[in-house]
């Protein structure tokens, strides 16, 4: 079967860790692959129109599409403050005014898409992740994704990951076929 994936870049700065540590697991793909930037365009604020949200429109309406061509969707993030960036959490805040807009089809087309996250930190203690992999992993599941795992990088200035060995050498088989797939 063939994979499309799908990589959410959501760094405030070009060329990051995270960004280099995706690109790393990219390349042992085959699958087409394509990259949207959730900082640019930036994406609108949520507003909690419910009950009656509209379809979304523009850049959310964009990755909607190329969400719901996907069957493998990559959270590409830095780490910030031991949580998801902004843009990010931003997109699935507006997730649930997608689950409100019932001709999105988000509610049923999103079961079984396999859920990834790449990240990159500054500070080398394993726990400072759990926190956003705990809430992302909670958030798929809920809507009934699959999680397909974590992998995590250290790194402080741009081009550090590189010589995180451990996360570089995981990189080239993070996004292997789950079996049967
Ligand atoms: C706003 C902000 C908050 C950060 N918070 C954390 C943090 O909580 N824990 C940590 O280990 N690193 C933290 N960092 C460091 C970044 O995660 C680190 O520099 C990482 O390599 C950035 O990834 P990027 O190059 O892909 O943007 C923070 C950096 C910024 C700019």
């Amino acid at each position: 079967m063939t994979r499309r994936f799908l990589f959410l870049t959501s760094s405030a700065r070009p060329e990051g860790n995270a960004l280099l540590l995706a690109r790393a697991a990219a390349a042992s793909v085959n699958d087409p692959v394509q990259w949207i930037d959730l900082t640019d365009p930036p994406l609108p604020p949520y507003r909690d129109l419910r009950p009656g949200h509209a379809m979304p429109q523009g850049p959310l309406d964009d990755i909607l599409q190329a969400m719901c061509a996907s069957t493998d969707i990559v959270f590409v993030a830095p780490i910030y403050w031991y949580a998801l960036p902004a843009p990010a959490k931003l997109l699935l805040d507006h997730w649930s005014g997608w689950l409100d807009a019932p001709e999105s089809g988000f509610a049923d087309w999103a079961k079984r898409k396999r859920i990834h996250l790449i990240t990159a930190r500054a500070d080398p203690d394993p726990s400072v992740p759990d926190l956003p992999e705990a809430m992302l992993k909670r958030s798929i599941q809920w809507l009934g994704m699959d999680w397909a795992g974590a992998l995590h990088g250290i790194g402080e200035a741009p081009g550090d990951i590189l010589n995180d060995r451990a996360a570089m050498k995981a990189a080239k088989r993070f996004l292997a076929s789950p079996e049967g797939a």
